[in-house]
């Protein structure tokens, strides 16, 4: 059984006082069921990682990074390594988010590297992937997701894949308020499970959370997550509202 798992990407947003704010509601909506029944993470911007750790602190809230660099250390100005985020206390980390490849012109072999660097440095990365509106009108999803599923998995051996969480965020989906419907999403994450399936083997493919991204609000978690092949849910905008998230982390179970 894969067990749900909610993830709030807090983007470019919050501050020193609103972030650790917003981890205390959390952390406290969710005692008793973080880790239980879902597992939740909150991905703040990496400033305020450490604030955030102090204040989820004692509880299964888990914290991530938004991005991360693939080398370990040494000059690389402005990057962030992962032991750098493990010794912050992060536990999981985005690869690939739409917003790194599109407004900052991430390739797939970059995003890879990320990905491996993550792993092999005891993260547990969300290897982000998702089609843009022209590319679904042009019926060439599959065909995109695919590309950023093999490349993004290249030299992942089955063992690593384990750790990986993939989270299908249709590009026109984010930050629109326009949401996938769930027959739409069901459609993609099955497809998503059936390439796992044949880059490494069934049983690999069904312990594989996939999570579905792009303008999820408390009203419409609930059921996404009820189909079959939806895990969990990456959650921007409406992860920076205490009582929204929790009402997204309620909706998946
Ligand atoms: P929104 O929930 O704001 O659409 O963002 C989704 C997303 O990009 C999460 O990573």
């Amino acid at each position: 059984m894969r067990k749900p798992f909610a993830a709030g990407n807090w983007k470019m947003n919050t501050d020193s006082k609103s972030s650790v704010e917003l981890a205390g509601a959390i952390k406290e909506g969710a005692a008793d069921i973080a880790g239980n029944q879902v597992d939740v993470a909150l991905i703040p911007p990496f400033v305020y990682i450490p604030g955030v750790v102090s204040a989820v602190g004692g509880s299964q809230v888990a914290v991530g990074g938004q991005d991360v660099y693939f080398e370990k250390e040494g000059a690389f100005t402005g990057e962030i390594s992962p032991a750098m985020l493990k010794d912050v206390g992060c536990s999981y980390v985005l690869c690939g988010h739409s917003e790194r490849r599109h407004v900052l012109g991430e390739s797939d072999e970059i995003v890879n590297k990320k990905l491996k660097a993550s792993i092999t440095g005891g993260l547990l990365p969300i290897l982000c992937v998702g089609e843009k509106i022209e590319q679904r009108e042009a019926e060439q999803t599959e065909q995109v997701v695919k590309q950023q599923l093999v490349k993004g998995l290249e030299g992942v051996s089955e063992d690593m894949a384990e750790a990986v969480t993939i989270a299908y965020e249709p590009v026109w989906a984010i930050g629109t308020g326009l949401t996938a419907t769930k027959e739409q999403a069901q459609e993609v994450h099955a497809f998503i499970r059936s390439e796992l399936a044949a880059i490494y083997s069934q049983e690999t493919a069904e312990n594989i959370r996939i999570q579905y991204g792009g303008s999820v609000k408390a009203a419409n978690a609930a059921e996404l997550m009820g189909q079959k092949d939806i895990d969990g849910v990456l959650v921007g905008g409406a992860s920076l509202k205490a009582d929204e998230f929790m009402g997204i982390i309620k909706g998946a179970f």
